[in-house]
């Protein structure tokens, strides 16, 4: 792998006029270019169903970086539209691949990219299969320079519909040629918890057991379903959110330090982790999971729809836009310790944090009725605001006793324009050919077996109570009375936010 050179790419995009496209990929593909990071040795084949002229797609290509960024040099973002070609595709269509082989192959000579592509599928998960496949009958995948796919989430809506298209795939591509993307791998503070962990000598020697008493990890949104209630309503927050952001965040929390930083061995760890989770038996899940789906409610002077009432909806849906469990890991490093997650739409906040609870020291030599003592926590915050918060007890100022008080790093504030977007460092990532930042296979899976269990007997299960938690609060209470029944609580991180930041 070199990182030096700029990388050459010719990037077959498909569903090039989607949202994902305007909104992420278009923007981040001109930072690295602004940056240089990318040079004048990269194409983008922008493939869509509906007919565009070149113009037309190079305005959108403008359009989507300008809306998305400041301070865009009109120079720049004009040669940067000059290596977008748009080719209107029906996915289906053999002789539309042979029109695309024939555009790669002049692309390849005008840009130099020695052969190098990379097939992004931005579109609805139900074509990746025949697209992969296509690609290599068309022999677009014969090339003789790297070839590799980059897939969007969701991969697959269950076990066993993602091993299907897996080996779909696998037709035409290599484990190590396959980008599986989960975005939250992406964003700095994520990347930054293996560093927090393993390059701080006050740290990892207390992750474990014996000093946490447990593990939070919250990823709230104020959005509700928006116009993707087709999609969600299938879907819902277990499969959307929880089976991959959330759980890849667990192992990267819990993996035990790799002993290099491969990719294989930082893989190989967090299958580790995965492996080593509680398989709950249908009362055990009953108990450690929570539902919840939004009602009505008010953001400000706004008043806000129950999820039932979203365009594309059931107005019957049993669909949850909430979900909490409680989580054990069966190693020694981690015997006793809850992991406790949560994660919905329509929530008071747009925060993802994390709160490493510590345990209490063995006796308070300070103890004060009508104060107790904090335990110490430490806070990851991985969005909006990006850094770490230690949560400490000093003594009162002028007084006797303690006060807790907080030691804030903020993360941004070091290098406030230059935090790269999390699909940024991930395009340049799979140009680069680091898979580190990708799930394996082998995490798809065990993350999906896990999920399976929960969303069987949900669905043999309605809830009953549905909707359980009002549009603009922090989730159900049931999710409350989870922590509640081992002695805890969910840390308010509504109130965690780095002001600095
Ligand atoms: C996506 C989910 O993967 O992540 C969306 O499909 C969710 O439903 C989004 O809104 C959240 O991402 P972020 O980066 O805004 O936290």
């Amino acid at each position: 792998m070199n990182t030096k050179q700029p990388p050459t790419s010719l990037i077959m995009l498909f569903g090039a006029t989607g949202d994902l496209a305007m909104r992420k990929l278009y923007p981040s593909l001109f930072r690295l270019y602004r940056k240089g990071k990318i040079n004048e040795h990269f194409a983008v084949i922008g493939v869509a169903r509906r007919p565009l002229t070149q113009e037309q797609y190079q305005a959108n290509i403008m359009d989507s970086v300008q809306s998305a960024l400041e301070n865009v040099k009109l120079d720049d973002l004009k040669r940067f539209a000059t290596h977008f070609y748009y080719h209107s595709h029906d996915v289906s269509d053999t002789e539309s691949y042979a029109d695309l082989k024939r555009i790669a192959e002049e692309m390849d000579k005008k840009y130099q990219l020695q052969g190098n592509r990379l097939f992004y599928m931005a579109m609805a998960p139900e074509f990746f299969g025949l697209i992969s496949n296509h690609l290599k009958s068309s022999g677009l995948t014969d090339t003789k320079g790297y070839k590799r796919v980059i897939i969007e989430k969701p991969f697959g809506h269950d076990f066993e519909s993602a091993q299907e298209l897996n080996n779909m795939i696998r037709n035409s591509f290599e484990e190590d040629e396959i980008y599986r993307i989960d975005h939250y791998l992406g964003k700095e503070m994520v990347q930054n918890i293996e560093v927090i962990r393993f390059s701080n000598a006050m740290f990892e020697p207390l992750w474990n057991n014996r000093y946490i008493s447990n593990i939070q990890i919250t990823s709230s949104e104020t959005l509700g379903v928006e116009e993707r209630g087709r999609y969600y309503d299938k879907s819902g927050a277990l499969k959307d959110m929880f089976q991959n952001h959330m759980m890849q965040i667990l192992a990267l929390l819990a993996m035990e330090p790799p002993i290099s930083l491969t990719t294989e061995e930082i893989r190989s760890e967090k299958v580790r982790v995965l492996r080593s989770l509680r398989a709950y038996s249908d009362e055990e899940l009953a108990e450690n999971f929570v539902r919840g789906q939004y009602g009505p409610g008010t953001a400000g002077s706004e008043s806000l729809p129950s999820y039932r009432e979203e365009p594309m909806v059931d107005e019957q849906s049993n669909t949850e836009t909430y979900v909490a469990g409680k989580l054990k890991i069966d190693n020694f490093r981690w015997a006793g310790v809850p992991f406790y997650i949560r994660t919905g739409k329509r929530m008071a906040t747009k925060s993802t944090k994390i709160v490493v609870q510590f345990k209490d020291i063995p006796m308070n030599l300070y103890y004060n009725p009508q104060e107790e003592l904090n335990p110490n926590l430490l806070v990851i915050h991985i969005q909006p605001d990006e850094g770490i918060t230690l949560h400490l007890n000093v003594k009162k100022s002028g007084k006797n006793g303690t006060t807790p008080i907080r030691l804030n790093y903020c993360n941004k504030s070091s290098d406030k324009m230059n935090t790269p977007e999390a699909y940024e460092k991930l395009l340049f990532d799979s140009m680069v050919g680091d898979t580190t930042n990708f799930t394996h296979w082998d995490e798809v899976a065990l993350s999906w077996k896990f999920v399976d269990a929960i969303a069987r007997i949900w669905k043999e299960n309605p809830e009953p109570d549905f909707p359980n938690y009002a549009s603009g609060s922090m989730g159900p209470a049931k999710a409350d009375e989870l922590l509640e029944k081992d002695g805890n609580m969910w840390w308010p991180i509504e109130d965690f936010e780095i002001e600095s930041c």
